[in-house]
């Protein structure tokens, strides 16, 4: 019996127990490799890497009158941002991205719609806004019947890296505060 080219047992019957030694080991080593394995699984990959259950929670609360004043004053801006972007870096942005009437811009890691939905409503775009947390997406969509832009407004929830989208079907991509 030969195995990466090292002759473990020859046809020996001398080797019936040495072979028997080797089954047994090789048995253990298997079963110790399965809980090893489960064990780094379990302990050391996070089931949830982005924390989805903390940030749907921290969304669900986030129309509060305390926080949205904080937010004013921070960032300028009312959306229920869960970032650093202020609403002058925003309109940076759409400056620099040139939107307009009749484009689609693409939202990653839109949380509450900050600042795609924004961006929609000052340039008459229209926003795709993805986000794997379903809580975020629930705000965006309020938020987007209230500033009536329903009609130019759409939620996808998934994951930046695997989106759910033609390539060449929009025409700017912002993402802000997402790879933090
Ligand atoms: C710091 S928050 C910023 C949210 C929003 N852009 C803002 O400024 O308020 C980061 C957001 O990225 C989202 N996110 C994290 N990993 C993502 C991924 N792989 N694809 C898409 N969104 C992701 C989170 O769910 C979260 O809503």
């Amino acid at each position: 019996m030969q195995s990466a080219d090292l002759v473990l047992v020859k046809s020996n019957p001398l080797d019936v127990p040495r072979i028997v030694k080797l089954s047994a080991a090789s048995y253990r080593k298997q079963l110790h490799n399965i809980w090893w394995g489960a064990g780094c699984k379990t302990c050391l990959v996070a089931p949830d890497p982005i924390g989805s259950e903390t940030l749907g929670k921290r969304y669900a609360a986030s129309g509060d009158a305390a926080l949205i004043t904080a937010e004013l004053e921070a960032l300028g801006s009312d959306y229920q941002a869960n970032g650093y972007t202020t609403i002058a870096q925003a309109d940076e942005l759409g400056h620099l991205l040139s939107l307009s009437k009749g484009q689609i811009l693409l939202d990653i890691g839109s949380g509450c719609g900050w600042p795609g939905l924004y961006l929609a409503a000052r340039h008459g775009c229209a926003v795709v806004s993805v986000d794997p947390v379903d809580e975020g997406l629930d705000v965006a969509r309020r938020r987007a019947i209230a500033d009536k832009l329903a009609e130019r407004s759409l939620t996808i929830r998934a994951d930046g890296a695997a989106l759910p989208i033609r390539p060449g079907s929009v025409d700017a991509i912002v993402h802000s505060d997402v790879l933090c």
